[in-house]
């Protein structure tokens, strides 16, 4: 019989958490045990696309209420998009007091415990939205955050920075690390 190569475990430590409904949004990841500071978890994987196409996949619409969105920005040019080819670190949600944080190495992104986390206690990570152009007074409804921390800042947007010289066309928003 030919040897039958093991298979690459794309969800990484399924024995540390386990994926079901959130009060924040759809679906969280929840921690089955104790996990340690600075244990990796998973890598975010999905679609590794160039930032042009990831803005005309996914052009802003009107009537959303609620911004939704699989994208993480690894740096200017690139862009993982998890709604392709993703894994379960595309459930993880958004926190303002985040108990994980995004670690990229060499264009890679990795979810990892920044704090001891108990079991039941959901994981999330600060998104860092970046939303070019300016910042609207309906993004307080479309990018509301209800991570129920106590320091939430109630929009999942990072501050908006100066602005830059460069001049940009598109509203695109991207997860960054
Ligand atoms: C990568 S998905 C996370 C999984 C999401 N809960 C789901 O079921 O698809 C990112 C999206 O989840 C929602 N989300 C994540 N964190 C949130 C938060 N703190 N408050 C409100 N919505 C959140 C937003 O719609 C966001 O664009
Ligand atoms: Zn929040």
């Amino acid at each position: 019989m030919p040897a039958t190569k093991p298979k690459k475990n794309i969800e990484g430590r399924t024995d540390l958490y386990s994926v079901r409904n959130s009060s924040i949004q759809g679906k969280g990841v929840f921690a089955k045990k104790r996990i340690r500071k600075g244990t990796r978890l998973i890598e975010y994987r999905g679609e590794r696309i160039p930032v042009g196409e990831a803005d005309e996949r996914y052009e802003d619409d009107e009537n959303k209420t609620h911004h939704h969105t699989f994208l993480f920005s690894v740096d200017e040019r690139t862009v993982i998009d998890a709604a392709v080819n993703g894994n379960n670190a595309r459930w993880i949600n958004h926190s303002c007091d985040p108990n994980c944080e995004a670690v990229e190495e060499e264009g890679r992104i990795w979810i990892e415990a920044k704090k001891n986390i108990q079991p039941g206690q959901e994981l999330s990570y600060n998104y860092q939205l970046d939303r070019e152009g300016r910042f609207e007074k309906k993004f307080w409804q479309l990018y509301e955050c209800r991570c129920g921390a106590s320091n939430c800042r109630k929009i999942m947007l990072a501050r908006p920075k100066p602005p830059k010289r460069k001049k940009t066309t598109k509203n695109r928003v991207v997860k960054k690390k």
